[in-house]
């Protein structure tokens, strides 16, 4: 057998190897079924669901369809015969493949520009129209950059551009403070001009943005690349670099950029520097659709506002009537217009809205009442029994409106609908219906063994058909790891017993298992064990090191972290990749160990490291608990809280401290050892962050579900502690499996 290729450090990465996405049939079937939806029901799947295997597939369609528009015949650098000799350029107008990062950058400049004059005219159109065009904007301006979001994860890490990219991230994520976040500013920015829009994730987001159907399909369009994001490396720092140099909500809101061009230039060169032929190909791909997403996105705006500059009096009431009518139900059944009950005339699916209006106006409700009212008017007041149905600007629509028909004005009443943006969209959403990506191949999970599963579960994206099986095994390993919740005293590490929940005997525990289990034995070595020792102990924790933090990679995102916890959750998991600072990342550092130790591994995202010889086998339980668990951040989120405590403090004392005793013993670098000494300290480190986050999380239930609820949320809490224990008291749990019936022990 071929020597298998080592991994070096730095990790420079610029596309994963290209592979076939591997779904089940069932899962097929249920992509199907979802990309038959409408646009608004296609983004708040990909939106909330980040667990199917069904909706990475229909993340990879969507994706296909978007880059199949804006993929160039494969253009030859070497011959150039599609170039125009004079400039370079290629015949469509685009960039060549080989551009530099300023050639990139005055190519986006431009269309920025041009961009600049449409977008410039917008906010200075009257209130209501400026409001309307804002809130269409809102959806893509609060979930641009989510394509970050999982970008760092095993198979990714530890690459040097996307540590950079995680910089920025970090960056956009208020440093971990979500009240700094762009998202939040930007939030922070439309309330200040009077829009309030619910959280992404809620279920009424895109209709209280008035979200067209494009907007909902350019969503998900960048939920489908968050969801792929390492598949799509190159095409993602193209779209990255446009999106945000482009800057189109910076300049509908007139903020300043979070990540100014000269830093998003750095990246994209530090691409460039990295990246073949193909990558760069790609690259432009991604380029080119960011740039005619944001070009269609920003006349859609137009169109819109034109449109709703262009609105006569009675298509705005048409537009409120319209909007309300599905709400109206079996109410007002004893109000007639036109001769026939508005509860009837309002659960019409044909309802014509002008014949209602041309009615309505005769009818005897809008007739001029003593005190210069109406009966309508009346009704919509405080006091009345419409009131508060209509916002304050559809009231004072329909109050202008009845205003002019007291004053004795019947214009023909033309609606005209809102389509902004319409043709475009049925362009989008054929292609996503039509897309079958070749890459895609039906095939079954099968039963793989420990080292293929694991290669399986660090490359997700490829073997979404593996999801299922890394549910299923999380969840029997956190069954079965409640065996410590009556003999977890007893271990030596930790103490999983169970106990009931209030914040001081959380804080009394942790502190309790620190001081008893981890500190208090500590007695340094007095004798070191032999060199070859020393490297197999070390090799036995390298496995679960090479997936440092994966437990929580995607814990925070779009829709979840606004949530206190999840930003908590996200700040530990920034600072365990070094805040995209390679040499304070994790990965790096135990890469840096095992090269000191003369272990040469493949990275674990190939292949070829399922035949690697110098990792025991009997580890491999440990790592794919954690990324079992870690791929369900949402059925799991409990147990992942707990599991996170458990981790945090394990490594602390005794045990870490007799490692750097005996790797200083014999000139090993110890830096991942030391650095896990201090950062995750129980004062105010990772260990005590991951105890604060549980206190906060069941707080949160208390609050929502009451009191009874946060004893059942924190059993789950307490079975991801015992998961970790489950892994490290070998001889606690040989000890109770003896006496006991045997448990399936999976380690
Ligand atoms: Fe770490
Ligand atoms: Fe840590």
């Amino acid at each position: 057998m071929a020597a298998a290729p080592t991994f070096e450090l730095p990790d420079t990465i610029a596309a994963l190897p290209p592979r076939a996405f591997e779904f089940s049939a069932r899962a097929r079937e249920e992509a199907d079924a979802i990309v038959r939806q409408r646009p608004d029901e296609l983004f708040l799947r990909l939106l909330r669901d980040q667990e199917s295997e069904a909706v990475l597939l229909v993340a990879r369609r969507v994706i296909d369809a978007f880059l199949r528009q804006h993929t160039r015949p494969h253009v030859r650098q070497h011959t150039r015969q599609h170039t125009r000799p004079q400039t370079g350029v290629p015949a469509d107008g685009g960039l060549p493949d080989d551009a530099s990062a300023g050639d990139i950058a005055a190519h986006v400049a431009k269309t920025r520009a041009g961009l600049a004059v449409i977008i410039g005219s917008l906010p200075d159109t009257e209130p209501d129209t400026r409001d309307t065009v804002l809130r269409q904007r809102a959806p893509l301006g609060l979930l641009g950059g989510c394509w970050l979001d999982v970008l760092s994860q095993p198979a990714t890490q530890p690459s040097v551009v996307v540590n950079r990219l995680f910089a920025q991230h970090f960056t956009q994520r208020g440093e971990g403070n979500p009240r700094r976040s762009l998202h939040y500013l930007r939030r922070r920015r439309m309330e200040e001009v009077g829009i309030y829009l619910p959280e992404t994730g809620a279920a009424d987001f895109l209709a209280r943005a008035g979200a067209r159907p494009l907007t909902a399909l350019h969503g998900s369009f960048y939920l489908a690349l968050s969801r792929l994001p390492a598949s799509f490396l190159p095409e993602l720092v193209g779209v990255h670099y446009v999106f945000h140099a482009l800057g189109v909500d910076d300049l509908l809101l007139g903020m300043a950029p979070m990540l100014a061009e000269p830093a998003l230039r750095d990246v994209l060169t530090a691409y460039l520097e990295l990246a073949g032929t193909a990558e760069r190909r790609r690259l432009h791909a991604g380029i080119r659709l960011a740039a005619a997403l944001e070009r269609e996105h920003a006349a859609m705006l137009a169109e819109l506002a034109t449109w709703h500059q262009g609105l006569s009096l009675e298509s705005r009431a048409a537009a409120v009537v319209a909007r309300h009518a599905p709400f109206a139900g079996r109410h007002h059944r004893g109000v007639h217009v036109g001769g026939r009950p508005l509860s009837a005339t309002f659960s019409d699916p044909g309802l014509d809205v002008a014949k209602f209006l041309r009615e309505f106006r005769e009818a005897g409700q809008l007739r001029r009442t003593r005190d210069g009212n109406s009966r309508f008017i009346r009704a919509i007041k405080f006091g009345g029994p419409m009131f508060g149905i209509f916002d304050e600007r559809e009231a004072a629509v329909l109050r202008a409106w009845v205003e002019s028909v007291q004053a004795g004005e019947r214009p023909e009443i033309v609606i005209s609908a809102d389509t902004a943006g319409d043709a475009q969209a049925a362009v989008r959403a054929a292609a996503i219906a039509a897309s079958a990506p070749a890459d895609v191949v039906i095939a079954d999970a099968g039963a793989p063994n420990d080292r293929e599963l694991l290669y399986r579960l660090v490359n997700i994206e490829n073997h979404a058909n593996t999801l299922p099986l890394a549910k299923e095994r999380a969840a029997r390993l956190f069954a079965a790891a409640e065996i410590l919740f009556t003999h977890g005293a007893g271990g030596r590490y930790t103490d999983a017993s169970y106990f009931d929940y209030s914040p001081e005997a959380l804080y009394e525990r942790a502190e309790r298992v620190y001081w008893e289990k981890l500190v208090e034995p500590y007695q340094p070595l007095a004798e070191i064990p032999d060199r070859d020792e020393v490297v197999f102990l070390q090799t036995t924790y390298a496995l679960g090191a090479l997936v440092d933090a994966a437990w929580i990679h995607r814990v925070a995102n779009l829709g979840r972290f606004e949530r206190p916890c999840d930003s908590a959750l996200f700040s530990i998991y920034a600072d365990e990749m070094g805040y995209g600072d390679l040499r304070k990342n994790h990965i790096t550092l135990i890469h840096r160990a095992l090269h000191s130790m003369n272990v040469a591994l493949p990275h674990i995202r190939e292949a070829a490291f399922m035949d690697q010889g110098d990792l025991p086998d009997e580890l491999y339980g440990f790592s794919l608990h954690q990324l079992c668990m870690a791929l369900f951040p949402d059925t799991y989120y409990n147990e992942i809280l707990g599991y996170n405590l458990a981790i945090e403090m394990f490594g602390l004392g005794e045990l870490r401290l007799h490692e750097i005793q005996k790797l200083r013993h014999y000139g090993f670098d110890d830096c991942y050892e030391q650095a896990h000494l201090t950062i995750d300290n129980i004062s105010a480190g990772h260990s005590r962050q991951a105890a604060d986050i549980i206190v906060c999380y069941l707080d949160e239930v208390r609050r929502a579900r009451g009191g009874a609820a946060v004893q059942q949320e924190w059993r789950r809490v307490w079975r991801g502690y015992a998961s970790l224990a489950y892994f490290v008291e070998h001889a606690l749990l040989k000890q109770v499996t003896t006496a006991q019936e045997p448990v399936d022990l999976v380690i």
